[in-house]
């Protein structure tokens, strides 16, 4: 199977592997003050492999800590976290975490960065030097940008250095965390397009934590809900549109239905609608293709 290339099962089809469930999960923090926090509870959420969901809550829900928590980062207090049935209980090679900010090591180029989960896992040189040509094409990541340190890179070009490094070892399961909230509106419409053009290519069962209600419906199969703190899944919704998608998707009269519900089911979990859930998404309406390359 050449790298990238998507299993038996295809886009929104099942495949064999990156299955995740949780069963019963709660995951605290101990507070400097004394006491924990309990930031998740009672939560139980299942992704078949190959599926690609969004995941949205108010602000403090503990999406990233469930993003965590799925990645082997943080123990449960109570519940299991399953990668094809079998518990997490660690950091996993078959999962790729990618965050706000890209995380980068500042003495290390844009290719040593994107190389460095290879080094670890003790690939030669030609061997990295070939996957890297591959990642570079995955994420089109101009070539020319890899000799560049961090600071030299836009933050469109280091969060595709993120990602180049998490899909590094073909990582069953791709986790993101709001991976595009800072980058400009155009910028980040072409980055939800070139997520989707990268998993229609990819075997990967990708979790994108979003606050933009347009962006978690023109990507996901499924939009998950979660409550306030503690947070657990109060809606699980459906996103039935064909693929591929494009920006012109979002004009299907589906959107404005799936938009509503979210929103309602946001304002009810947050008991007072977060900024981002309270305000209009734009972008829902606005179908204006980024032409900017
Ligand atoms: N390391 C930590 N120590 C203590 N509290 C934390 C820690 N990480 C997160 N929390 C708390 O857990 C809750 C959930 O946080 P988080 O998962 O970051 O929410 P979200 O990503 O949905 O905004 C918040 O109340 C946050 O303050
Ligand atoms: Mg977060």
């Amino acid at each position: 199977m050449t790298p990238g290339a998507r299993p038996a099962g295809g886009p929104g089809g099942a495949t064999e592997t990156g299955a995740i469930r949780a069963t019963g999960l709660a995951v605290d923090f101990p507070l400097r003050r004394g006491g924990r926090l309990l930031a998740l509870d009672q939560l139980n959420l299942e992704i078949a492999g190959g599926e690609i969901v969004a995941l949205i809550g108010p602000n403090g829900s503990g999406k990233s800590t469930l993003l965590r928590a799925i990645a082997g980062l943080l123990p449960p207090l109570r519940g299991t976290v399953e990668l094809d049935g079998v518990p997490i209980t660690g950091p996993d090679p078959r999962i790729g975490l990618v965050f706000q900010e890209p995380r980068l090591l500042p003495w290390r180029t844009a290719a040593e960065n994107i190389c460095y989960p290879l080094e670890l896992a003790g690939w030669d040189a030609e061997r990295r030097r070939r996957r890297l040509a591959e990642l570079l094409d995955l994420v089109r990541l101009d070539p020319s940008a890899v000799g560049s340190r961090p600071f030299e890179l836009s933050g469109g070009t280091s969060q595709r250095v993120a990602l180049a490094r998490a899909l590094a070892l073909q990582p069953e399961v791709l986790l993101l965390d709001e991976p595009f909230s800072q980058l400009d509106a155009l910028t980040r419409e072409r980055f939800d397009l070139e997520l989707l053009a990268l998993w229609e290519r990819s075997a990967t069962t990708t979790v994108l934590v979003t606050h933009n209600i347009a962006e978690a419906i023109l990507v996901a199969d499924r939009v998950i809900v979660l409550s306030a703190r503690p947070g657990r899944v109060v809606a699980d919704i459906p996103v039935d549109l064909p693929r591929p998608r494009t920006l012109a998707s979002l004009e299907d009269a589906f959107v404005t239905r799936a938009a509503r519900e979210i929103r309602a089911w946001l304002g009810e979990s947050s008991g007072e609608a977060s900024a981002e859930a309270a305000v209009p998404d734009a972008t829902v309406a606005d179908t204006t293709v980024a032409g900017a390359a």
